[in-house]
């Protein structure tokens, strides 16, 4: 696992986004999984720059979400699918049927699941997944509890969750109790995983992930048997890391190296 530590989360970001971009350009057919909720709404706006500057094309590019939440509307605006239109597909060059969001309001949603997956296995599957983590260290909707091999499935959210994405509704009773979600073991299968955390309230998810044991109590620590996962962080994210001077130093080289190629 690679640790970009930056001051703010725009110069993360921008780091992050140039890693994407880099992918894009060396595949122009690339498979990319993408995150919704705040955190990768800056790199978003470096991926619409970087393409409205024409530096990079998304035409050839397929997208699958992580996540969905269970009895929403695409048309609703909490809903990801209208999160993404908004805060990306809308602004760059990719075609919208090659954009995927779970649905909501599937009738069956086992059935839904299963083409989902079906979908990402035929395209080849993902090369570069896109997370954020929440403040009980989930990766895309698996909770404390979810097991480490688990498959895009319905799941409940954490009173906790629930609390956190409150700020996006009316009520904290608005908020839906379930959504669809990949699995820790389906994000496991991407080629690369970048994944961003922002602010003070993620740095205990942070240290739980990079420092703790590898525990379905905190699903983001799944990542620590990844090959090829890269965490860029803010220095407030970052602060509880025991050996955050040595990540920063290695981080910053390995992703100069990766970039150079
Ligand atoms: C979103 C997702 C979630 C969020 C996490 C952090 O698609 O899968 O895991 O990444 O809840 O949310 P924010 O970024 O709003 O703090």
């Amino acid at each position: 696992m690679e640790i970009i530590i930056c001051k703010t989360k725009e110069e993360a970001s921008r780091k992050a986004a140039d890693l994407v971009t880099a992918l894009v350009k060396s595949n122009p057919k690339a498979v990319l999984g993408l995150a919704t909720g705040s955190t990768p709404v800056e790199m978003y706006k470096c991926l619409i720059a970087d393409n409205k500057a024409k530096k990079v094309s998304f035409k050839g590019v397929r997208s699958w979400n992580l996540d969905e939440y269970w009895g929403l509307p695409p048309t609703h605006d909490q809903s990801y699918r209208y999160f993404m239109d908004e805060n990306l597909f809308d602004s760059i060059d990719i075609v919208k049927k090659n954009t995927h969001v779970l649905n909501g309001l599937a009738k069956d949603w086992k059935k839904e699941v299963a083409s989902y997956e079906a979908a990402i296995k035929k395209a080849g599957g993902i090369d570069l997944q896109v997370l954020g983590i929440g403040s009980d260290g989930h990766i895309a909707f698996n909770e404390p509890g979810s097991s480490l091999a688990s498959r895009t499935r319905i799941v409940s959210l954490t009173p906790q969750t629930i609390k956190d994405n409150a700020r996006f509704f009316k009520k904290a009773a608005d908020v839906p109790r379930q959504a669809l979600s990949m699995g820790v073991g389906s994000i496991m299968e991407a080629k690369r995983i970048v994944l961003l955390a922002f602010g003070a309230n993620k740095a205990d998810a942070v240290k739980g992930m990079v420092e703790g044991g590898v525990s379905q109590f905190c699903t983001a620590s799944a990542l620590q048997m990844h090959q090829d996962a890269w965490v860029f962080c803010d220095a407030a994210a970052a602060s509880k890391l025991k050996l955050k001077k040595y990540y920063a130093w290695r981080g910053d080289e390995a992703l100069k190296a990766e970039l150079a190629d």
